[in-house]
């Protein structure tokens, strides 16, 4: 494959996802910036991944796609360079000892990418979680969570069969990440996919403990874990909670 023929290929102008395929909604088409096809064709060089088949998601800062890897399902994260919120980014990177500063907004970015990259590779031993298989530039490619294209559900959209066992597990995923020096730092229903069991998505602000208020996110996280269990009747409690992951070191 050489390089038009990628570029051609990239050309993602009627991708649907699965789900979406019926409707005509067009995807963004400006995540694919010059410097987003060659991270792209890089990574196809490298056979991080072989075809890009369908959207799973576009937000504001990130789209994602399934994609294939030798027959394999994969997810490609990628991040724009153009929409993304500098402000937010460097609240979670400044502070970091794993990054240096940053002189524009590509770069931060770039190092945005990194940085779920390094946090994934971090706790996917220990924690359920997409498994890193690359990373170039602002583009992620990762384990797909899901079957036929179709990611899991979020607990946001569906919510756990059995509550009581799901919290004791995400809370155990949370004294897991601790143990290891990482605070998801976006942990909610919304980044939780139900998938046999809770997987944690979205590693992006997650930050090591040395970052200045790794403790604030922290009891963040725990407070919208304990109020999402709590409001599906899990007896939850935030002290209880908190305690259970400072001592899990
Ligand atoms: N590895 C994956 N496998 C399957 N689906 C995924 C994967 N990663 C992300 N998704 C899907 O894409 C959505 C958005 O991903 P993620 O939460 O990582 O990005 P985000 O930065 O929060 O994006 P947004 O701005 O759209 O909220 C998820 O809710 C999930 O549906
Ligand atoms: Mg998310």
């Amino acid at each position: 494959m050489d390089e038009a023929d990628l570029f051609q290929r990239f050309d993602v102008t009627g991708l649907k996802s699965a789900r979406q395929r019926s409707s005509s909604r067009k995807i963004s088409e400006s995540v694919f910036d010059k410097d987003t096809l060659m991270a792209l064709y890089k990574l196809a060089k490298k056979e991080a991944f072989t075809e890009i088949t369908g959207v799973v998601s576009t937000g504001k800062e990130a789209s994602v796609y399934h994609g294939l890897r030798d027959g394999e399902d994969v997810a490609l994260k990628i991040y724009k360079n153009e929409t993304s919120d500098f402000r937010h980014m460097s609240k979670y990177i400044r502070g970091d000892p794993r990054f240096a500063s940053w002189k524009n907004r590509r770069q931060l970015v770039q190092m945005w990418a990194q940085k779920e990259y390094k946090n994934l590779s971090r706790v996917c031993e220990k924690v359920r979680c997409p498994k890193p298989i690359e990373q170039h530039k602002n583009v992620l490619v990762m384990e797909f969570i899901g079957d036929g294209g179709v990611p899991a559900p979020k607990l946001k959209e569906e919510g756990p069969s059995d509550p009581g066992a799901c919290y004791r597990e995400v809370m155990g995923f949370v004294g897991e990440m601790y143990k290891l020096r990482l605070v998801h730092a976006d942990l909610s229903e919304y980044n939780i996919l139900d998938y046999g069991g809770a997987v944690v998505i979205d590693f992006s602000a997650g930050v090591l403990l040395d970052h200045p208020r790794s403790m604030e996110f922290l009891q963040r996280d725990v407070g919208n874990i304990v109020n999402y269990f709590s409001k599906l009747g899990v007896e939850a409690d935030y002290g209880t909670a908190l305690k259970g992951v400072l001592d899990a070191r």
